[in-house]
């Protein structure tokens, strides 16, 4: 039987073990994805295979799933340069660039692959893309932008719309609003995150180009494709 996507999951979040050694400080990302990164760790951990010293965080709801788990959490500031950083990506091409931002993690998720040597993503083949682009591009906004901002993305052939939870504007960890721009095609992701981080009132672009991955552990039915960039 064919597998479904919920297994793909498992299956990359197992394999992304193999990219941690013992006594590390890991990175870790933000997703559905990654939560099945973390339950294997944390399973890793009590059969004493891989025992990390703890992991830094990209998210409230990371954290707390790795706390629960009895995982230490350190503080960006307190730990210096991670080894690796493991997180998924809701777009990656062959190049490793991504879009990031479905779960609205995007710029604590660009903060710590920024801290790390090597960016492992983690994604079923469903995220696969030739060109960034049609899963709608999340950006981190100051909300006394938004309007202007959907102006610019508008421009550019996008349509920009607020992100809404219960009717009401989605509110980030950090505390500022998300745009998802619809309809965009990022032929140069590198020029496009330059030129988006330019434009004030913006927080994070999910365009991860200069954070791009170094490795992708993609979930196919056939196992687990492993690409290098
Ligand atoms: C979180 O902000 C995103 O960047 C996630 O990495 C992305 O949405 C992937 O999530 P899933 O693993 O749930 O598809």
């Amino acid at each position: 039987p064919a597998m479904t996507q919920d297994e793909l999951k498992a299956l990359v979040g197992r394999a992304a073990l193999a990219y941690v050694e013992p006594g590390q400080i890991v990175g870790v990302g933000t997703g559905s994805t990654v939560n099945c990164f973390i339950d294997a760790l944390a399973q890793a951990q009590a059969q004493a295979q891989t025992r990390i010293a703890g992991a830094v965080s990209s998210s409230e709801a990371s954290t707390q799933r790795l706390r629960a788990h009895g995982i230490a959490v350190f503080d960006a500031n307190e730990v210096g340069e991670l080894a690796v950083y493991i997180d998924g990506a809701d777009e990656i091409d062959p190049r490793g660039y991504m879009i990031k931002g479905g779960g609205a993690a995007l710029t604590r998720e660009k903060i710590v692959a920024a801290q790390a040597r090597r960016f492992v993503c983690i994604a079923d083949q469903s995220k696969w893309v030739q060109t960034l682009g049609r899963f709608p591009l999340p950006v981190e906004v100051i909300p006394m932008a938004t309007q202007r901002l959907i102006r610019q993305f508008a421009a550019l052939g996008g349509e920009a719309r607020v992100r809404l939870r219960d009717g009401v504007p989605l509110v980030t960890d950090n505390g500022q609003h998300i745009l998802d721009v619809h309809g965009l095609r990022i032929a140069d992701p590198v020029a496009f995150e330059s030129m988006v981080n330019d434009w004030p009132g913006v927080v994070t672009v999910g365009v991860f180009a200069h954070q791009r991955a170094h490795v992708c552990l993609l979930g196919t039915p056939e196992g687990v494709r492993t690409i290098a960039f």
